[in-house]
């Protein structure tokens, strides 16, 4: 088969996902492999898509190969699928089976995944297979073993000419346009700072819903255009913020002054996006990828958070998701969430008001929501790779994971593991083991009961 590679990585040549289909392309020489780099060419490839898409009619096999970016794709790979719809050229894809290989830490790699899958389908592939490896597992046998058993299934199911049928649901289209009544009454903003980001230009239905925001919230809020915000490129992966998170780029352009001054600034932040394809627009995602300035480290924390959506949010399970896992790894609190869904003027009001209000009483009341397995499983992985692997080059991280208590490793809790020690030798002893299973619903909800029993005589505790 002749296998067209597409890289999405920033790095392109010395790009570790690379590595793994060039490793396909050593095991398996009867295909022929070609690779293209297609994040790294990004520029290029706005002026001049022909060639690209005259190698993806003659493949017989296109391998998406990606590295994981904040949850997806790379900005400047997010720009080639916008570029070949705006361009109408999916046909290309069409009839075509794909495989999905994606590198990362396994930090939300499932989300990325499944936008690319998305993506895929829309066009009319066939997803023949799906890999997702750890970035170092190239080099332990036991992981290209892993590797080559999936190459040689994938690859036969992709000769097979029979496509495997669709598991995404095809994205809706959306038309809608909001545009605000007139007369507000204002929202009591309490002192409070707001920062609104959007990638809406002017006229758009999610500019006007930022800027709705901004007149309802009153008081001190600033609105960030990201279209006008001087960026003079996307994440280039160097990864030299990891030794102090100050960013290559510096402040040769406006994004460094986003994140350390306004973000920093804000009690509420706002950010207002409208849904291109699966996900925002890639403007969007490059100033999202530059937010790695600050690497794994929380960058809302105590902040609340408000999501403006323009578009269809809730057939996108996946981006709802994404959104989750940022807000829960910012340390923000998602106050609220609007889209334009209900497409009337006065319900989309009446939900941006609501989301105002939302936002400053829960930030004086202080609330924080729960994190949920996306920010609790997270908060693990990063955890468990900035304490071993990533410590270096992640320097920063590790200062501030000692700072903040963020290496609570289960087997620092000496009374937990005392317990259980005890507990495993004890239900040996068939009296002792009758004697626990019999009571183990009522052992589970002890402690509680203890504590609702002490507010039960005490109501002042807290
Ligand atoms: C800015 C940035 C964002 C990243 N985001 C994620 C992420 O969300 N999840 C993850 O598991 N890994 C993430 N990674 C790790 C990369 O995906 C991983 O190192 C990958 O193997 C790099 O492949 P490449 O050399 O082909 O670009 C990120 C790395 C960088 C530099």
């Amino acid at each position: 088969m002749k296998i067209l590679v597409l890289g999405g990585s920033p790095k392109g040549e010395a790009s570790i996902t690379l590595r793994y289909t060039r490793f396909l392309g050593m095991r398996f020489p009867e295909h022929r492999f070609e690779e293209v780099y297609v994040a790294a060419s990004v520029r290029s490839l706005e002026k001049n898509l022909g060639e690209l898409i005259a190698k993806v009619r003659e493949a017989d096999l296109v391998v998406f190969a990606f590295p994981l970016y904040v949850c997806l794709v790379h900005a400047a790979y997010k720009r080639f699928f916008e570029l070949v719809e705006e361009r109408a050229l999916s046909s290309a894809f069409a009839g075509k089976p794909a495989l999905l290989l994606a590198t990362s830490i396994h930090w939300h790699d499932h989300t990325a995944l499944e936008y690319v899958r998305g993506m895929a389908e829309d066009w009319g592939m066939g997803v023949c297979g799906v890999y997702s490896a750890g970035m170092d597992d190239l080099v332990k046998a036991s992981e290209r073993n892993r590797l080559e058993a999936f190459g040689r299934l994938a690859f036969r199911r992709a000769a097979s000419g029979e496509l495997p049928r669709r598991e995404t649901a095809p994205r809706p289209d959306w038309d809608y346009v909001y545009a605000p009544q007139a007369g507000p009454a204002r929202v009591d903003p309490r002192g409070l700072r707001a920062l609104i980001v959007t990638d809406g230009a002017p006229g758009s239905g999610i500019r006007a819903m930022a800027e709705r925001f901004g007149e309802l919230f009153g008081g001190d809020s600033e609105l960030v255009d990201l279209n006008a915000l001087p960026m003079k490129g996307g994440c280039q992966g160097c990864i030299q913020c990891g030794l102090d998170n100050r960013c290559t780029y510096g402040d040769s352009d406006g994004v460094q002054a986003v994140y350390r001054e306004k973000l920093r600034r804000a009690d509420i932040v706002v950010w207002a996006y409208g849904i291109r394809d699966r996900y925002w627009s890639a403007r969007a995602k490059t100033f999202i990828d530059r937010r790695f300035l600050d690497t794994h480290q929380p960058n809302a924390v105590g902040k609340q958070v408000v999501y403006l959506v323009s578009g269809p949010l809730s057939a996108h399970a996946n981006l709802r998701q994404i959104i989750s896992t940022m807000e829960e790894f910012s340390g923000g609190n998602l106050a609220a969430l609007v889209t334009d869904e209900p497409r009337d003027t006065a319900a989309i009001d009446r939900a941006i008001r609501g989301a105002a209000e939302c936002a400053v009483e829960c930030h004086q009341v202080g609330y924080q929501a729960p994190r949920t397995f996306a920010g609790v499983g997270g908060a693990k992985v990063f955890r468990d790779e900035i304490w071993g692997k990533l410590r270096f080059p992640f320097v920063a991280d590790h200062r501030y994971y000692k700072a903040h208590h963020f290496y609570d490793f289960p087997q620092k809790e000496w009374g937990a593991r005392l317990k259980t020690t005890l507990l495993r030798a004890l239900v040996h002893i068939p009296a002792i083991r009758r004697a626990i299973l019999v009571d183990m619903k009522r052992h589970m909800v002890r402690p509680l009961d203890r504590v609702l029993e002490s507010i039960r005589t005490s109501p002042g505790t807290p």
